[in-house]
This record gives C-alpha cells, sequence and structure tokens, in this order.
C-alpha cells in the first residue's frame, strides 16, 4: 500500500489522504453559475473575484486548505540527501528494524517513520532529541517512509 500526503502550500499543513477526489470541474456548470462579469479568470483563483462559483470551486473538488487546493507530496522529490532521509531496513527474521541517519535538532528532524503493509500502516511520531527507529513486524513488500521537517516524505522498498 502506498502512503499519500497531501499538503498545503500556503501554511504547509499535512493530511493523509484514504481515498482521494476524482471529480472533474465542470467549467460549463461554473460559467452557468457566475454572474460576475468581471470574472475572467480561467481557474478561478484571482483574488479579486469573490463571487460564489470561485469560493465554491476550492470546496467542491480536492482536498483544501486555505482557500486552495492541496498538493500530493512526492516521496524522494527535495533536495536532501538521499542517504539521510531514506529509511534503512533491517530484516532480523520476523521483524524489520526501521531508522534514519538523520539529525534530531529541534529545528531539523524525522516528525515520523511509517510503514506499509497490504491492509496496514504503522506510524511512530518522533520529537527533536529522540532516536528515529522503530521494530515492526517484518513482512515480504512492506515499504517504510520518514517525513522531515524540512525535507518531507522519502521511502525506501
Ligand atoms: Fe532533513
Amino acid at each position: 500500500m502506498e502512503l499519500k500526503l497531501k499538503k498545503c502550500q500556503d501554511c504547509a499543513s499535512l493530511v493523509e489522504v484514504i481515498r482521494d477526489c476524482d471529480c472533474e470541474f465542470d467549467e460549463e456548470i461554473m460559467e452557468e453559475d457566475c454572474d460576475c462579469e468581471e470574472c475572467n479568470c480561467e481557474h478561478c483563483d484571482c483574488d479579486d473575484c469573490e463571487c460564489s462559483c470561485c469560493e465554491d470551486m476550492d470546496f467542491t473538488c480536492g482536498v483544501s486548505c486555505c482557500f486552495t487546493p492541496m498538493e500530493d507530496v512526492v516521496p524522494n522529490s527535495t533536495d536532501g540527501a538521499v542517504e539521510k532521509h531514506v529509511p534503512n531496513i533491517e530484516v532480523n527474521g520476523e521483524t524489520a528494524r526501521v531508522y534514519v541517519n538523520h539529525v534530531m535538532e529541534e529545528e531539523h528532524y524525522i516528525e515520523a517513520i511509517i510503514v506499509m503493509y497490504d491492509n496496514e500502516e504503522i506510524k511512530h511520531f518522533f520529537k527533536p532529541g529522540e532516536t528515529p527507529e522503530v521494530t515492526v513486524p517484518y513482512k515480504e513488500g512492506m515499504k517504510a517512509y520518514s517525513l522531515c521537517n524540512k525535507h518531507g516524505l522519502w521511502v525506501a522498498e
């Protein structure tokens, strides 16, 4: 199972998505509903327009925060060092030790290690000063993710 996170591009809040929105925004409906003569923005994200179609859009299609659709978090996509972020998986029989070789400073640390199985997930949250390490059951195909507060999401398979 894949971990799916979404991030607000404005306030940086982060949510886990169980099932994403797949509706398609119907521009014709928007034009019908829109009685604002000024409005000619393609996706109605202009700051000035206060017509209801613009306000509705953010809330009717996709996961929103700060009046803005949240964006998918893509693992291993920031400029952080791979070896300091991708979790290491050390298999010991029926268990696996998952750890990250990352600093755990007040301003920069691993917030969580998340292990995904076929139909289960294990989340472990960390605070600065703690050791980003967890021992979990080993199952073939499991995926281990780490979440750095500065460098985002990383995955090892
Ligand atoms: Fe980092």
